[in-house]
């Protein structure tokens, strides 16, 4: 599944980045908020998801990069986030952060930095209904894929054939035609595409060749 982020698109207008998401059959549509603590840049907040929710009926994937995600998590579901991702750097209540986004009926993604291992996450991957890997630093649109965060999709891929656990796995940042083939073969679910998304004059035709013969 693809899931592009609206933060690779003019955010004067950010009707017609939904709507070109919309358009372009995706899977759903990613929104990248930002707290300038967790990290150093500020995006948009509830209000942004609300006001884009009358829109489609498409799933909005909503990545948290902002620390103390228990305090809002509910305020985002109660938006329109159907999918709610928070990093397991920016909480120390990450299995109380979980099962409030799943009280609340929306599915529950643990997002981890480049730098911090699926052990760290051990606990929690009973209970996940996704980990989001972040194939670069969260905090901006456009920055080269990390190879090295490949090795966490390959181990989270044979964690949950050897445990039986059911997490989707999602990959996020620097992703594109050049690399899609190869997340897919490590066991990739979900690819968030932000720049690579919105460069594209065939939006559609961008959605096609990064599925392949998947679909
Ligand atoms: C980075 C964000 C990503 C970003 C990806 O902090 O989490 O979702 O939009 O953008 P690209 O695809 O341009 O790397
Ligand atoms: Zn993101």
């Amino acid at each position: 599944m693809i899931s592009p982020s609206i933060l690779g698109g003019n955010f004067s207008n950010t009707a017609d980045c939904i709507k070109a998401i919309v358009a372009s059959g995706a899977d759903y549509a990613h929104f990248d908020v930002m707290d300038g603590h967790f990290v150093p840049e500020i995006t948009f907040g509830v209000k942004m998801i609300e006001n884009l929710r009358p829109l489609t009926d498409l799933i909005f994937d909503v990545h948290l990069m902002i620390e103390k995600p228990e305090e809002t998590v509910k305020r985002y579901i109660d938006a329109g986030a159907g999918m709610v991702s928070v990093h397991a750097e920016a909480t120390c209540h990450l299995w109380r952060t979980l099962t409030l986004i799943k009280d609340n009926g929306a599915e529950a993604g643990v997002a981890i930095n480049p730098a911090t291992p699926v052990s760290f996450i051990e606990p929690v991957l009973a209970i996940a209904d996704y980990v989001l890997v972040m194939t670069v630093n969260p905090g901006w649109g456009g920055q080269s894929f990390i190879p090295q965060t490949v090795d966490k999709i390959r181990e989270l891929d044979q964690r949950r054939k050897e445990d039986g656990y059911s997490y989707l796995i999602e990959a996020d940042g620097g992703i594109g035609r050049g690399n899609i083939k190869m997340l897919y073969e490590a066991g990739l679910d979900i690819a968030v595409a932000g720049s690579a998304f919105f460069r594209e004059d065939d939006k559609a035709g961008f959605i096609k060749d990064m599925l392949g013969d998947l679909r």
